[in-house]
């Protein structure tokens, strides 16, 4: 079953090539984005955009938020499921509600949705099960064909939704007539370039995960920093980590440090630094600064492009990322941190694929 791999979270990490592949040959056919569920519930009238879920879904939809904000011009709400569910919500019959589930059975994502119905919104399902409860209450349903994910932690269904949210913003994008023709093929074309990017990205850097993860395990606490998208991104790094290696790691928006986190960096505290966008990868850099003033030691996780007049020795560790299209990068920068999450664990010798207290689907408030 795990075709050779030590653990399945491993495995679903080297499926991911194959998830991308299979998801984009299914939905961008002659170049153009087969979106058949969501052009169904279209409504001109659409003003708003409410993404819920939990925990790595969640955080896959804040890397939806971006996409859907610059491709379409829709302003987009993120909110955890179990927030949403008891909170005062601005939901009506003009807001498109993005429920994202990879077991679609998750119970607070399930009472988020029926909080929205009951308002009148239409209802979009991103999920991997298209069987589930969630897909069956919703009014489309996008599969995002990740195949059976075995491993607690999320690997393969997190890089499916995003996946998902970028051809829902090309989509969007096009029924909302804000992209040109050619500005719309230039972002298929190079979404069609990810599923080589993604494989050469995982055996590049597997290696270098591996003996990074051996050196930050000693440290009670990691830090993710990002700006942006990036954010977005370490948000999902930091859980990884905790969730399956037990170290204590947390994110911040990179220009939130100096307004308390960065006391907490002392000598030798691992930072996870993401780059993937231009203009504000300047910004990032000098938070990077702020860090190694403290002593801390930065990993950055950077496209090649931002880092071509950067010294290696600049930073504790410098992973580069094959990235043209910087929307696009979230599915290239996550894997060298599902990998360093993955080998910490097992230096670590945690129960990876099972962690200790957390259940694969979450049937429960
Ligand atoms: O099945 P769901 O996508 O609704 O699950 C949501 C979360 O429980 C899930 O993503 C959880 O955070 C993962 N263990 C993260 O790796």
């Amino acid at each position: 079953e795990k075709q050779g791999y030590e653990h399945f979270m491993l495995k679903e990490i080297h499926e991911q090539p194959t998830v991308a592949r299979r998801f984009l040959s299914d939905r961008l056919k002659q170049e153009e984005v087969k979106m058949p569920e969501l052009e169904e519930i279209w409504q001109e009238d659409f003003e708003k955009v409410m993404i819920t879920a939990c925990g790595t879904a969640y955080y896959s939809g804040q890397v939806g938020r971006h996409i859907i904000e610059e491709l379409a011009r829709l302003p987009v709400d993120v909110e955890i499921a179990s927030e949403l569910r008891y909170k005062q919500n601005f939901i009506d019959e003009d807001t498109l509600v993005i429920v994202v589930s990879q077991s679609g059975e998750t119970a607070d994502t399930l009472a988020a949705l029926e909080v929205a119905q009951k308002k009148g919104a239409k209802i979009l399902a991103l999920t991997n099960t298209a069987s589930s409860s969630i897909a069956r209450q919703s009014d489309a349903v996008v599969d995002i064909m990740a195949g059976p994910e075995i491993a607690v932690a999320s690997t393969k269904a997190y890089l499916a939704m995003l996946l998902g949210f970028y051809l829902l913003g090309l989509k969007l994008a096009e029924l909302r007539g804000t992209l040109s023709q050619s500005e719309l093929s230039d972002y298929r074309r190079e979404i069609l370039k990810l599923p080589d990017r993604i494989e050469s990205t995982l055996h590049r850097t597997e290696p270098q995960c591996q003996k990074l993860a051996e050196t930050i395990v000693d440290y009670d606490s990691i830090f993710f920093i990002g700006r942006n998208l990036d954010y977005s991104l370490a948000l999902e790094g930091a859980l990884k980590l905790k969730e399956i290696s037990y170290i204590h790691a947390e994110s911040y928006p990179a220009g939130e440090l100096k307004h308390g986190t960065l006391a907490l960096v002392e000598e030798g505290v691992p930072v996870f630094a993401l780059m993937t966008r231009g203009k504000l990868a300047r910004k990032t850099l000098s938070n990077v600064e702020e860090v190694k003033a403290r002593g801390g030691r930065v990993i950055a996780v950077a496209s090649s492009q931002l880092m071509e007049e950067r010294a290696e020795d600049e930073f504790y560790e410098l992973i580069k990322l094959p990235v043209s299209n910087e929307l696009w990068a979230g599915v290239i920068a996550v894997i060298p941190l599902q990998l360093t999450a993955y080998y910490a664990a097992k230096e670590l010798d945690c129960s990876i694929d099972k962690p200790r207290n957390l259940a694969k689907s979450v049937t429960v408030e």
